[in-house]
């Protein structure tokens, strides 16, 4: 029969039998509904803490390592808050061309060499399926960062916290997902999230850049309704949250291709003028032109508070996988 470590001799408050306690963070697919309520209530005590005394040493002496092989700032730079607000400390990578990466050492010796520093390791890369290939390689938590057009778990994760913090609840609503679907990570993770409830989903997106029929079917076999369009204008009266993205050049081989479609959808006062008085616009950030600054001051505009939201789910997981939750 299997017995209950014995964690009398660990630190007060440390909780290694915690169910997330040592685990990966790979893909949205591993969260239950059950487990996104408790990710949003650690989330939300995280913000009340920050509010209230700013930083905390709920995470003191632990180590992450942010090894990050493509651009971010929100990414990159909330999990360095995270870590800090909470007493931690971090190893930033985020120009690997500074690292022996730059000498060809590959990922999984990269990883072994950073587990030895650190305590959990935070990895964004271009291949889909790295952070799996990073968590094999790894004894302790990986959690992904974005493993290029794959999945972005934790954006998902501050998504659903956004959605939930400022519409008060999921099920029943109408979430558009807009722009760059063929490649948005983001857009993937989400989509599967919210097949976690009750929600109708709107995809518009140019015919090249459609949402993969693969996750359609994934969803439709999970019994989600969902629409696409080429347009926004049937969908929009509708919308309940209206989440835009960015066309990703970086993913385009052929960059006219990227230039006949970069433009197909801008959000500005006047496309709003058809949306709900209380619906929100979301977008994962950073933008280039698809969202008009002159709508940043329309309180539909949430894409800002979500990037601070990020924060808070962010603090969370570190907490929950290091086993303080
Ligand atoms: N949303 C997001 O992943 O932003 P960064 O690329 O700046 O991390």
């Amino acid at each position: 029969m299997p017995t209950q470590p014995n964690n009398s001799h660990l630190p007060f408050g440390d909780q290694r039998t915690a169910p997330w306690y040592g685990k990966d963070i790979i893909s949205v697919k591993q969260f239950s509904r059950e487990d996104l309520e408790y990710v949003f209530a650690v989330a939300h005590e995280m913000h009340d803490m920050v509010d209230h005394v700013g930083t905390f040493d709920l995470l003191k002496g632990k180590i992450l390592a942010n090894l990050f092989y493509e651009p971010s700032t929100r990414t990159s730079s909330s999990f360095t808050a995270s870590m800090e607000r909470l007493g931690g400390s971090v190893i930033p990578i985020n120009e690997v061309k500074y690292s022996s990466v730059a000498k060809g050492e590959s990922l999984p010796d990269t990883v072994r060499t950073l587990e030895c520093y650190a305590d959990v390791i935070v990895i964004r890369h271009p291949e889909v399926g790295s952070a799996a290939a990073a968590a094999k390689a790894s004894r302790k938590p990986v959690i992904n960062a974005g493993d290029g057009i794959g999945e972005h778990p934790t954006q998902a994760l501050l998504d659903a916290f956004t959605i939930k913090e400022e519409l008060g609840h999921v099920d029943g609503l109408t979430v558009t997902l807009l722009g760059d679907l063929k490649h948005g990570r983001t857009v993937h993770s989400l989509a599967r999230l919210l097949s976690l409830y009750k929600v109708k989903l709107n995809y518009v997106a140019p015919d090249i850049l459609r949402m993969p029929a693969e996750l359609i079917e994934e969803l439709k076999s999970k019994g989600v309704q969902q629409e696409e369009f080429t347009g926004l204008d049937k969908p929009l009266p509708a919308t309940d949250v209206l989440y835009v993205t960015r066309v990703q050049k970086e993913r385009f081989t052929d960059e006219s291709v990227y230039e006949s479609v970069k433009g197909a959808y801008v959000i500005d006062p006047k496309v709003m003028k058809a949306a709900k008085e209380r619906m929100i616009v979301m977008h994962p950030l950073p933008r280039v032109g698809e969202i008009a600054v002159e709508f940043d001051d329309d309180p539909r505009a949430a894409y800002f508070r979500q990037m601070e939201y990020g924060l808070y789910v962010r603090m969370a997981l570190l907490a929950m996988v290091l086993g303080k939750a």
